[in-house]
Order: structure tokens, then sequence, then C-alpha cells
């Protein structure tokens, strides 16, 4: 399996900061927001790494990572995403690099205090399909939301204003290699931009989609609200912990 870190986008939700900087190389307590992702995925046992940024910084990444020698990788993968079309958009120009692989992306703003070495097992395990992590919180209209049914999730709905539960689905996806067939499928949405959640939606009514709600804390760190509680959260407890 190959892992996909999307670190593109402009970040506006952080003006003024990210106004000479990416968003994913600001601090998030001792280290930039991007080593984060990259450990959730050296920590699951995943080292063909790709990283897709974006704006006018994305030289920056390369200083700042090199070939992941920090992590303990040899070597690391980068692209570069024009504009802000959506996580889809961003995912979708992994296609060549992911060639008949299975992949796990995770959004460049998503932290986790627990690793997903057993989700990933999971999903090697079930072959085909996708695989979301859920996590309950107090704010679902900020995310994608998920309904269950039994043992499935029913759909997902992108940020909605009557939310029908609490389980947010958090940035860690993993997929089959139809994926990119997928997103040439997708028309952008009301905010302009191709949605993980219409690719979600899609495997659910493939009927091939599966889910784990995650252990330890998760958040985003998108807001200067998140990117505060996360420097808190790291602080307090770490992230990305080894069993
Ligand atoms: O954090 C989890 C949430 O992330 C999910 O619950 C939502 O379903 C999903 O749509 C997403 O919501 P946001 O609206 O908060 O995503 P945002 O636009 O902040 O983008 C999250 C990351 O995705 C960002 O840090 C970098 C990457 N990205 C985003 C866009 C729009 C790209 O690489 N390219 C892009 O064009």
């Amino acid at each position: 399996m190959k892992g996909i870190i999307l670190a593109g986008g402009l970040g506006t939700r952080l003006f003024p900061l990210t106004k000479i900087t990416n968003k994913h190389l600001l601090p998030v307590y001792d280290r930039p927001m991007i080593y984060y992702p990259i450990e959730s995925l050296v920590n699951a046992g995943i080292d063909d790494i790709m990283i897709v940024t974006g704006g006018k910084k994305s030289g920056d990444f390369l200083s700042l990572l090199g070939n992941g020698s920090d992590f303990g990788l040899k070597h690391l993968n980068y692209t570069y995403q024009e504009g802000e079309g959506g996580i889809a958009d961003a995912l979708g120009l992994c296609e060549h690099w992911a060639a008949d692989d299975s992949i796990c992306v995770i959004l460049g703003d998503n932290l986790i205090e627990r690793n997903i070495r057993k989700a990933v097992g999971d999903f090697r395990e079930q072959g085909a399909g996708a695989k979301i992590m859920l996590k309950e919180v107090h704010d679902p209209q900020r995310f994608g939301v998920a309904t269950l049914e039994g043992e499935k999730v029913k759909g997902i709905v992108e940020k909605p204003k009557e939310p029908e539960s609490n389980l947010a689905v958090i940035g860690i996806y993993m997929y089959d290699n139809r994926v990119f067939d997928v997103i040439k499928t997708l028309e952008p949405s009301e905010r302009g931009e191709l949605e993980i959640t219409d690719v979600n939606n899609w495997y659910i009514n493939d009927d091939s989609m599966t889910f784990e709600v995650i252990d330890g804390w998760w958040t985003d760190a998108g807001t200067f609200e998140s990117l505060h509680r996360s420097a808190s959260l790291v602080a307090d407890t770490g992230a990305n912990k080894l069993d």
C-alpha cells in the first residue's frame, strides 16, 4: 500500500498566517504540521509516500523534508496541485504514481493521538473497496458526517446544517485503485471543489466501504481554534503513539 499526504489548498481560513507560507508548514507545538501525517503513515508501516503540495511556497517542503531521513525514509515523492480544486482533485494527481497499488490518504492538517496500524492491516486483508475512519465530535457541522445502518455506513453528508449523527469522517481514507476512475466522474460542488465525500459515497453505493471508529483524540488544524487545540493536545499527550 502506498501513502499520500494532501497538503495543497490555500489555507484561507488561517489568513494572515498562510499569506506567506503553506498551512502545513506552520508549527503545531514542536513540529511543522506536515510532520504529523508523515509520522502517521510511517508508524502504520507505509514508507512509499507522495506529498501533494501547492501554493507559492511549495519549494519549502523540499528544504524541510528532503528525502524524509528525519522519518527513517530513503525517499519522498512530491507533486504540485495548481489552484484549489479540492481534496479529490489533489488525490487525482497521484494516479500515475500509485500505478496499480491501493492507497492510504491523509489530509495534511489532520492529527491523531494513536496509530492506524491495525486499520491499515485490516484494509490490506479487505483487499478491495474503501475504508474510512470515524470519530464522535461535538461540532459535526464542520465535517463530513456519516450515518450508520447496523455495521455499514449508509451515507455521508459534507458539512450538513442539521447533522443526522455526531460521527465525523476524519481525513484518513483507504482506497483500492478504482478511486482514480471514480474521481474522473466527479463534478465540482457548490464550493467549486471535487469532494472526497462524493468519492466515499460512490464506494458506499458500491457496497464496498468499511469503517472504523478511532481510539484516542483526532483533530484537524485548519482553523485558529483547531490549530490552537492541536498544539495543546500534542503538548499534553503526544501524537501518533505506538502501542
Ligand atoms: O478534516 C476532515 C474533513 O476534511 C472531512 O470531515 C471533510 O469531509 C473533508 O471535506 C475535509 O473538510 P475541510 O473543508 O475541512 O477540508 P479543507 O478544505 O480544510 O482541506 C483539508 C486538507 O486537504 C488541507 O489541509 C489540504 C488538503 N487539500 C484541500 C483542498 C481544498 C488539498 O490538498 N487541496 C485542495 O484543493
